[in-house]
Formats: structure tokens, sequence, C-alpha cells
């Protein structure tokens, strides 16, 4: 028998909970024993939910109990869950996450401690929501030297370019809407900015490399500036607009992490992700491209990744998990080595001049008035700030065009 405690009773904790008792069957008969909830950690009391009895208030209650062996952490942040879950793994008890901030801050570490205490660090949960995308990365694909992993990370934003693209509506438009509808937070920083993209691709470049890719190293750039002349202008293109995390391994045997919002072509299999949805794209050296689409965030398809978790725990109690990814940092390479194609939105009359300095790219005419677009041949970084420094304000926008696979 496994006992399981939830620590924090929010969106997921509950789902967790919910699979767990309404799977039952399935979860117990896949975990090869009976598998139930002990415990529920809040600071608050739900009076008359079906699991009120299993709530507790003290954390010691679930590390001091033995019977205990498999914790789900479900409480979000970097304090008191980064605290609990080194606690509960330094006492021998698997702990299942979908907690991707304290994944990409503290993964390592905590990965480290489940070895040494026979036990596991499990966070299928944490990237892609609902989606398999963590075990197809370290089991499913691992005889594979991996050469790029290519994503849509955040429904937010997804949501966001989607409605952008399909009703013509500027950002502040749709991001309103998506605050109302709950599908963005009050506070959309995370979201908007690209910060949560960042963490995802930074754990799924960790597992990618066996390495270690700090976050705060990843160059990040959100979607608060694209507008909707832009869509217009990708349309006219062929492309639409995404933004993607990318992990892409170099000769070097570095690699190049970063997310960034691109025109990526209308035929390639990640433009066809719509609204809340993701999808991941890696391609390996022997099998090629896989991808994996889904819902990527939400209470059932999140909680379900968690237990998931459970039952991989449960197979394994006593024993760790492994997972190849060390503390060691990788070594990344700087994005302004990097070269793009870069779709670049002027006023109508520096037209001329962007093609005088840049020569070589494609003029896109969409018929926005007193605007005109260009996408530049390949350049570095580099060179492109260059342009951009020489055309001053005659520019106003650019994003970078996605290529490749
Ligand atoms: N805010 C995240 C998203 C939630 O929009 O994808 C799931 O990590």
């Amino acid at each position: 028998m496994v006992k399981v405690a939830v620590l924090g009773y929010g969106t997921v904790g509950s789902g967790v909970v919910q699979v767990i008792e309404d799977n039952c069957e399935v979860v117990s008969k896949k975990s090869g024993t009976e598998v139930r909830v002990k415990y529920i950690l809040d600071l608050r009391d739900f009076p008359g939910d079906p699991y009120e009895k299993l709530v507790v208030h003290d954390f010691n209650t679930i590390l001091e109990d033995p019977e205990v062996n498999v914790v789900c952490e479900t409480m979000g942040g970097v304090g008191a869950a980064y605290n609990f879950s080194k606690q509960c793994l330094l006492a021998g008890k698997s702990v299942c996450t979908s907690n991707k901030e304290l994944v990409a801050k503290h993964g390592p570490e905590l990965l480290q401690i489940a070895k040494e205490h026979d036990c596991s660090y499990l966070f299928e949960a944490s990237v892609g929501g609902g989606i398999p995308i963590i075990r197809p990365i370290m089991d499913a694909l691992a005889a594979e030297k991996l050469e790029s992993i290519l994503g849509i990370l955040n429904g937010t934003t997804n949501y966001i370019l989607t409605k952008m693209e399909k009703e013509g509506a500027d950002f502040d438009t749709v991001l309103k809407e998506a605050q109302m509808l709950g599908y963005a937070e009050r506070n959309p920083e995370a979201d908007v900015e690209g910060h949560d993209a960042c963490r995802k691709i930074s754990i799924l470049a960790s597992l990618m490399l066996g390495k270690t890719v700090d976050s705060e190293k990843v160059y990040t750039e959100g979607i608060t500036k694209i507008t909707s002349d832009d869509f217009e202008f990708a349309k006219k293109a062929g492309y639409t607009i995404k933004i993607l995390g990318v992990s892409k391994a170099q000769g070097s045997g570095a690699a190049l992490v970063y997310v960034s919002p691109f025109f990526i072509k209308k035929s390639h299999p990640l433009a066809m992700v719509n609204d809340v949805f993701n999808g991941i794209f890696v391609t390996g050296n022997m099998v090629g491209d896989t991808m994996y689409y889904g819902k990527g965030a939400g209470k059932l398809p999140t909680a379900s990744a968690v237990v998931a978790d459970v039952i991989d725990a449960a197979r394994h109690v006593g024993k760790n998990v492994p997972c190849y990814w060390d503390a060691e940092e990788a070594d990344l390479a700087d994005i302004k080595e990097a070269s793009f194609r870069y779709f670049v939105r002027v006023k109508a009359d520096s037209l001329e001049q962007i093609k005088g300095i840049a020569p070589g790219g494609k003029v896109v005419d969409a018929q926005v008035s007193s605007q005109a677009g260009y996408i530049t041949p390949v350049l570095s970084e580099k060179v492109f700030a260059e342009v951009q420094e020489k055309l001053g304000d005659g520019i106003l926008g650019r994003i970078r065009v996605y290529d490749a696979k």
C-alpha cells in the first residue's frame, strides 16, 4: 500500500486528489499496490469538501508519518515548496511536482538528494501540463543524441497570439479578454514576458544536455511588442507568429537556449498549435522529428501528469528513479553569436534605406497604411543590431524568422 500526501489544495492539488481517488482502481493496478491519499496539507480548512477530513495544517504530521512514502508538491513557488520537498526527500519520501519554478531553480540539488536517499524526484507535470514530454525525453528517446527542442510552452501567450491572428485584435485588447476568461493572470508578466516559457525550456534543455541550464542566463523575449500589423505582414508572407522556447545543440558541444517570438511558416507543425494548447517538437539524430501536443495547463491535465509520477514512485518505493541531469552547468552559446532572418516593419519611407543596408531580402506588401515589411537575408544578431541603429526610428518592429526545422 502506498499512502500519498498532497501539499497544497489549490487547482492542481485538488485535481491530484480527484485523479487518485476517482481513478483509484486503475492507479492502484498500474502501481502494483493500492494507492490512497492520506493527507492534504493546506493553511485553509475546506468545510463540505469530500476530503475535508484529510486536511492537516502541520507539515510535520506528514514528514513524521512513516506510512507516507509519496508526496505531491502542488504548492508552487520556491519558498516553502523547496523546504518541504527537500525535507521529504531527506526522509526518503518521493516527491512528484508540477512546480516548474522550483524544478528550474533547484532541480539538480533535489535530484541528488533523492538519489542519496533511495527515493525519487519526479516532475512530468512541470512542463507541458498534461502532455507527456519529460518521460519521452528521458526514456523513450534515451538512445538519441537530441539535436533540438522547439516548443510552444505557454498556453496564455499562445491563446493571445491565436486571437490576435484570427480577430486582427491588438495585444492589450486580447490580454484583457484573456484575463476576464481566467486564461491570463491578473499580473500577466510571467507569461507575456516569456519567463514561464523560459523556465520550461531550461528544464527541457537540461534534460537534453544532461547538465544544468540556468534559466537566469537564458535570453528571453516576450510578446508585448507584437502588434496586429505584424500579423497582417506575417499572413501576407505565409507565416504566423508564435513564441517559442528553443534549445539547439551547436557543433561545439554547447547549446543555444532562448525564448523569442518568431515568424514561423504556416506549414510548420507548430503553426497549427493554437489557443491554449502547447506543442513541443523534438528532433533526435536517429529518430528524426517527433512532436508532442496537448493541454499544457489546467487542473485535470496537470494533475494527471502528477499522478503518473505517483504511479512511477509507487512502483519504485525504496529505490531511485534515475534522471540524467547533473548539477554541472551546461555550456551555453550566446544568442549574440546566432544568425537569423528578421522580419522588419518600417515606416514606408524607410523601405529603400533598409533594402540598401540589408540587401538581398524580400519586401512584404500587406497594404498596411504608411508601413512596409521587409524580411532580411540571414544576418548575425550583431549585424542586425547595426542595421537597427542605422534605421533609428524608421524601424517600427522586428521579429526573428524561424527557418530551421
Ligand atoms: N501560465 C501557464 C501557461 C500555466 O499559460 O501555460 C501552465 O504552466
